[in-house]
C-alpha cells in the first residue's frame, strides 16, 4: 500500500485497527482554510486575537489554523482535565495550567479539537471570563452535536459522526495524535 493513501499512512505509522477515515487531509486543509477566511474576517480592522489552544487535541489544528488567520495575534495555550475516578469523567473540568498572559481586554480564541458532552467548554468559558476578556469565541475543529451549550462554538469544521475518531490532534489513550487525517477506531 503506497504511503500517500489514508491506509497507506495509517500503516506506515502502525495504525492496523483503523476502521474508515472520516476526514482526509485535503478535506482537513480545505475547511480550516475557509474557517481561517472567516475568522479573519468577524474581527474589524485593527482587532488583534490571543489565540488559546486547549492541549494536547487541539495542537495540530492550531499550528495550521493560525497560518491561515490575517490578522495580529498571539498564540498560547490551556491544560483543562476531568478530573475523577476510572474513565468516566466525573463532570468537573479543572484548569491545570493557565497562561500567564493577561486576558483582561483581549479578544480570546478559543481552540477545541472536539466538543462531545460540552463539558470541558460549559466549565472553561466562566473560568476566563472571570479574567474580564473583551470577547471570547470558540472555534472547535469537530462537534459532536449532542447539546448544545450555552456559549455555542461560532466556528465549527465539521459535525463529527458518533464514532471515536483520532488523528490529527486527537488521541485514543495518547496514540495517533499523528496521523495527517481523521479517522475512526
Ligand atoms: P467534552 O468535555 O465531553 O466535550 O469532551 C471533550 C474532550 O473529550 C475532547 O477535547 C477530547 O479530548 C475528548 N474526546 C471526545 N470525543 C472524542 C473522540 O471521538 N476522539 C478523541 N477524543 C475525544
Ligand atoms: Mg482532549
Amino acid at each position: 500500500m503506497p504511503a500517500t493513501t489514508p491506509e497507506g499512512v495509517a500503516k506506515s505509522v502502525g495504525v492496523s485497527n483503523l476502521r474508515r477515515v472520516v476526514f482526509s487531509e485535503e478535506n482537513i486543509r480545505r475547511r480550516v482554510g475557509e474557517i481561517g477566511a472567516a475568522i479573519s474576517t468577524h474581527y474589524q480592522e485593527g482587532e488583534s486575537l490571543l489565540v488559546l489552544g486547549l492541549l494536547k487535541g487541539s495542537f495540530i489544528f492550531m499550528a495550521d489554523l493560525v497560518r491561515t488567520l490575517q490578522l495580529p495575534l498571539q498564540v498560547d495555550f490551556l491544560v483543562a482535565s476531568s478530573y475523577g475516578s476510572g474513565t468516566v469523567s466525573s463532570g468537573k473540568v479543572k484548569l491545570l495550567y493557565g497562561a500567564d498572559t493577561s486576558f483582561e481586554g483581549r479578544n480570546l480564541l478559543l481552540l477545541e479539537d472536539i466538543v462531545d458532552s460540552g463539558t470541558t467548554l460549559e466549565h472553561l468559558v466562566p473560568i476566563l471570563n472571570e479574567k474580564r476578556p473583551r470577547s471570547l469565541e470558540i472555534c472547535a475543529l469537530l462537534h459532536k452535536r449532542r447539546v448544545t451549550m450555552e456559549k455555542e462554538a461560532r466556528w465549527v469544521g465539521f459535525d463529527c459522526p458518533d464514532e471515536f475518531v483520532v488523528g490529527y490532534g486527537l488521541d485514543h489513550a495518547e496514540d495517533f495524535r499523528h496521523l495527517p487525517f481523521i479517522g475512526s477506531l
